[in-house]
């Protein structure tokens, strides 16, 4: 028997534009740590991106806005330790980079160094552009993320599918544009018209990755959570739930309650 390890081939910026160029759909998730990035690296997943949706799944926020930059490292290092196989995109929180490329930057370089994640992903187009170029122009590929922005819910007003009116498409279509130009290395598409989702995916050599932004995009993403049906409140039409994790939980749960009652465990044999 060979004693060799099988060499892993890792998931870089390079092998999703060579998925976009061979029309090989590309796989995301959200994942957040050590033990969901292990199961998820091993099943073959490409993409896993730290998404500020922690905010939501993990601490219970109801918006991404609150959680912090020491918050988003923290989730990106304990998800970096279970990876040996797919590429970990982390976003930049709410505040870390609006507005302040100098601060962008302090923000990406933190990410980098301290987490060990290979990519991060900012939301915006044109006017956050001089922040994604700064952070590029120090040698840290950026994803961009356009069409609903969480991070501007309270601008959006609503969780509603954006850029169903023309101009607002318009805009979609010359950012995305301005975010290859710059060099993003791929953008994500949340909530537009799945015809929208095919325009923009067709008006870019770079890969596109939908959420809620139909079946044209170069890959698609989801938040784990919803995945797996443990947030069993969120319904919205693009999402396929693959689990009923809530409600299995919920019952090994009630069954270990009711044998700790019943003294039914621990056995004679699960004691020393
Ligand atoms: O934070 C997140 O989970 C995201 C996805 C919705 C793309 O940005």
């Amino acid at each position: 028997m060979s004693t060799a390890k099988k060499e892993v081939k890792r998931v870089t910026t390079h092998v999703l534009q060579r998925m976009k160029e061979n029309n090989e759909k590309i796989s995301m998730l959200t994942a957040y740590d050590y033990s969901m990035a292990k199961i998820y690296d091993e099943a073959g997943i490409d993409v896993i991106l730290v998404g500020d949706s922690a905010s939501n799944v993990m601490a219970g926020h109801e918006t991404t806005l609150p959680i912090t930059l020491d918050q988003m490292i923290y989730h990106a290092q304990s998800v970096v330790r279970g990876i040996k196989r797919a590429l970990v995109v982390v976003d930049l929180p709410f505040g870390t980079y609006q507005g302040d490329s100098k601060k962008a930057l302090q923000s990406a370089i933190r990410i980098m160094k301290e987490s060990g994640a290979h990519a991060v992903k900012l939301e915006g187009g044109k006017k956050i552009s001089d922040s994604i170029e700064r952070i590029l122009k120090a040698g840290v590929p950026v994803m961009g993320h356009l069409g609903l922005t969480p991070q501007s819910i309270y601008k959006f007003g609503t969780y509603t599918v954006r850029a169903k009116e023309e101009e607002e498409a318009k805009t979609l279509l010359s950012d995305i544009k301005l975010l290859e130009e710059i060099g993003c290395f791929g953008v994500v598409l949340e909530k537009i018209p799945a015809k929208l989702g095919k325009e923009a995916s067709e008006s870019i050599h770079i890969p596109t990755i939908g959420i809620g932004a139909g079946k044209h995009t170069d890959g698609q993403v989801l938040v784990s959570h919803d995945v797996l049906g443990i947030t069993k409140e969120f319904n919205p039409r693009f999402l396929r739930r693959y689990m009923n994790l809530y409600e299995d939980i919920k019952g090994a749960i009630e069954n270990y309650i009711s044998d700790v009652k019943a003294q039914d465990f621990p056995s004679e044999e699960e004691q020393y």
